[in-house]
């Protein structure tokens, strides 16, 4: 039985990983979930599989190197899948510091102490142990309108402080692979969408507000492009790398379903009014005039394209899910999880929303 300690499983896309991992190998596995449940982090996203023999929760920090390495000689961990991070663009522009701490230190901490748990006298690794770290192809910088897309070769060129410490904690993971021969690999991911996305996000905060006939916030002209995945897709793939990857190896994850972000919020409205009965007082609210144009994110990378054809062609990964498709399952999510949305969007995110949409 394989044993995985998961960071930052209470989150969006790790708790959707927890569940497709549940789904697909049962009682084959065990999961250690480590968490510090920041404002992101959400124990009921996991209530369903909370209670499993093979399933553990831990509340921790990563950068918290001594209860990391006590959970590393307290159990005999085969693989680490580690998502933690602080994930959103516009909150690390306003507070940095926070992204390089948890990113960054964080990461440092996991490759530290899976390595002293894992290194043999000798300088070799015991047999079949795995770190997988999840990343952004946000590292990548911003891609020209009219060509070009990502590929594993392309240099690094982050813009905001979000993908500047994503791309610092992606090569301690390429330094220790280099300098101690640690066996892992690395994954750069295009936007997820998706069940139990917090409403920060793009997607979930353009249902949310629709369906209450809030104001559709759009950052500058509306044509900056986004790749968009569904997560349980980035799931599968993270899992199949792991299992069918070459060691040492990083791997782009995406779809080619690149869409300007009006043309995401259009899809959105038409499919809450398709999706919607007449009788449903939430109909009439959901009209374009919410649609409103604001002042654009500061440094707002315009184009995200993945090129997945290294995952394809090594490794037999394509998404599943088509966009039109996973918009509906998405949404008819947040139309059955209504209490889902009012706990997250109460209290503190209600600060955050006044901070970051007041003044625009
Ligand atoms: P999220 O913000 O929804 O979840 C992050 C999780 O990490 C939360 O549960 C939070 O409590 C936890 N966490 C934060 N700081 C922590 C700390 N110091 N110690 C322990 N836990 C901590 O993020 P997400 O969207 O699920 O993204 C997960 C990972 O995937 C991130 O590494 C992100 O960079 C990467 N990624 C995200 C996307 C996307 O579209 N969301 C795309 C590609 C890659
Ligand atoms: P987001 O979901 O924050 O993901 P990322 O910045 O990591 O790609 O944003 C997706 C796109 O949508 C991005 O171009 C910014 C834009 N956006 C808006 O126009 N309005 C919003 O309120 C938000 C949150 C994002």
């Amino acid at each position: 039985m394989r044993t995985y300690l998961v960071t930052g499983g209470a989150g969006f896309i790790g708790s959707n990983y927890i569940h497709y991992m549940f789904k697909k190998y049962d009682k084959e596995i065990r999961i250690i979930n480590v968490d510090a449940l920041t404002y992101a982090g959400n124990p009921e996203n996991l209530k369903s599989i909370e209670n499993r023999d093979n399933y553990t929760f831990i509340k921790a920090d990563i950068c918290d190197k001594e209860t990391i390495s006590r959970i590393f000689a307290e159990n005999d961990i085969d693989r680490v899948v580690h998502f933690a991070a602080e994930s959103h663009v516009d909150r690390s522009i306003k507070n940095p510091e926070i992204f390089v701490r948890t990113n960054v230190l964080g990461t440092a901490v996991m490759l530290n102490c899976a390595q002293a748990a894992w290194e043999l006298p000798d300088g070799t690794y015991k047999k079949d142990k795995k770190f997988l770290h999840v990343s952004t192809d946000e590292v990548y910088g911003s891609l020209e309108e009219d060509g070009g897309y990502f590929y594993e070769t392309t240099p690094y060129a982050p813009h905001s402080p979000y993908s500047a410490s994503k791309a610092g904690s992606d090569m301690l993971v390429r330094s220790f692979m280099d300098t101690y021969h640690f066996p892992a690999n690395i994954t750069n991911c295009s936007n997820n969408y998706g069940p139990y996305q917090f409403p920060e996000k793009l997607i979930p905060l353009i249902i949310n507000n629709a369906l209450q006939g809030k104001k559709l916030p759009v950052y500058g002209d509306g044509k900056n492009v986004r790749d968009w995945l569904y997560v349980e897709d980035h799931a599968k793939a993270i899992d199949m790398v792991q299992e069918k990857g070459r060691l040492f190896e990083t791997y782009n994850v995406g779809g080619h379903n690149e869409k300007q972000n009006i043309e995401i919020i259009h899809i959105i409205l038409d499919t809450l009014r398709e999706m919607l009965s007449d009788d449903d007082p939430r109909k009439a609210l959901v009209t374009d005039d919410l649609i409103t144009y604001v002042e654009d994110r500061k440094g707002h990378d315009r184009r995200y394209a993945i090129a997945p054809d290294k995952i394809r062609a090594e490794i037999g990964w394509e998404p599943e899910t088509m966009f039109k498709e996973g918009i509906k399952r998405t949404i008819q999510w947040y139309f059955e999880h209504e209490d889902w949305m009012r706990n997250v969007t109460s209290g503190e995110y209600q600060k955050y929303y006044e901070e970051n949409y007041g003044k625009r």
